[in-house]
């Protein structure tokens, strides 16, 4: 399959998953209340009046978030079901601006115009978009001069769609000690996968795992600039070594947030 045709083929699986997807509340799971949001909101900075762009929003929790803090919003996703879900959600109180657009299409993109953000956000997307060539060129356009590009992913060379979580039992004198630790088969790997995310997902959806090095290329080529990278670990409180699970991994970072600059000469 080529990447136009994955696009569709994407689309149709986020549409289906859509309704289930809604009610998993992301939002509230340990990922994201104390690793991804918190890194996310660390290297956005936003300030009270700014106008956000947040790219892939699925059922919109972080753009209403964001909402709080006194931003505008502009939340896109390619699927009607979720941006259902999305503007379901939102309180009548809460002015966000939906738009179904794909982030794969240049003249769909065209829409987002130009240097009309202060920042853009692509939480935990990247990873499921075909393409990221066109939504990069695309951000970096639609920027202010200036004006920043926060992403959240899982980290690529250690969350893989490859990764085996390990836990290994040694029966000592004294005590049993368990260790965890991860094994990656694959980190340059090939292709796109079908995976399911999360447990007892209805249809499992493709991951275009790309090296940490491709991600960086293509932003670079597209004009932005890195400035900010937090690779948030779970903190030992949380873990229980019983589990086998993130949370055990203390010193592994499954998830890479990064901050890029349109510059301010561009
Ligand atoms: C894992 S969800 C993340 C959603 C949201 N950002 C969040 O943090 O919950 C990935 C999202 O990417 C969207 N997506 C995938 N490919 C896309 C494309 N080509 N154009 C627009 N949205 C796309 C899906 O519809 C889905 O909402």
């Amino acid at each position: 399959m080529n990447w136009p045709e994955l696009v569709d083929k994407t689309r149709e699986i986020w549409e289906q998953n859509a309704t289930w997807w809604d009610n998993q509340k992301i939002d509230e799971s340990p990922f994201t209340r104390r690793l991804i949001k918190p890194a996310v909101l660390r290297l956005l900075a936003v300030k009270e009046g700014e106008t956000i762009l947040d790219l892939a929003c699925g059922n919109g929790w972080l753009a209403r978030d964001l909402a709080t803090l006194g931003a505008h919003i502009v939340a896109c996703d390619f699927s009607s079901a979720l941006l259902s879900c999305a503007r379901a959600r939102t309180p009548s109180t809460t002015v966000i601006s939906y738009m179904q657009l794909d982030l794969t299409d240049e003249s769909d993109l065209a829409r987002l115009g130009c240097s009309r953000f202060d920042c853009a956000v692509c939480n935990m997307a990247l990873m499921d978009i075909a393409n990221i060539e066109p939504l990069l060129r695309t951000v970096q356009l639609a920027l202010k001069p200036g004006g920043r590009f926060v992403f959240s992913i899982p980290h690529p060379c250690f969350h893989t769609p490859s990764t085996i979580l390990v836990a290994e039992r040694q029966d000592l004198v004294s005590h049993r000690e368990i260790s965890h630790s991860i094994s990656i088969k694959s980190y340059f790997g090939a292709g796109p996968e079908a995976c399911s995310v999360l447990k007892n997902q209805p249809r499992s959806h493709y991951l275009f795992h790309r090296p940490l090095s491709v991600i960086l290329r293509e932003c670079f080529a597209a004009g932005l600039v890195l400035d900010g990278l937090e690779e948030p670990i779970f903190p030992a409180s949380v873990s229980n070594e019983q589990a086998l699970g993130w949370a055990n991994l203390t010193s592994i970072p499954p998830i890479l947030v990064a901050r890029l600059r349109r510059p301010l000469s561009s």
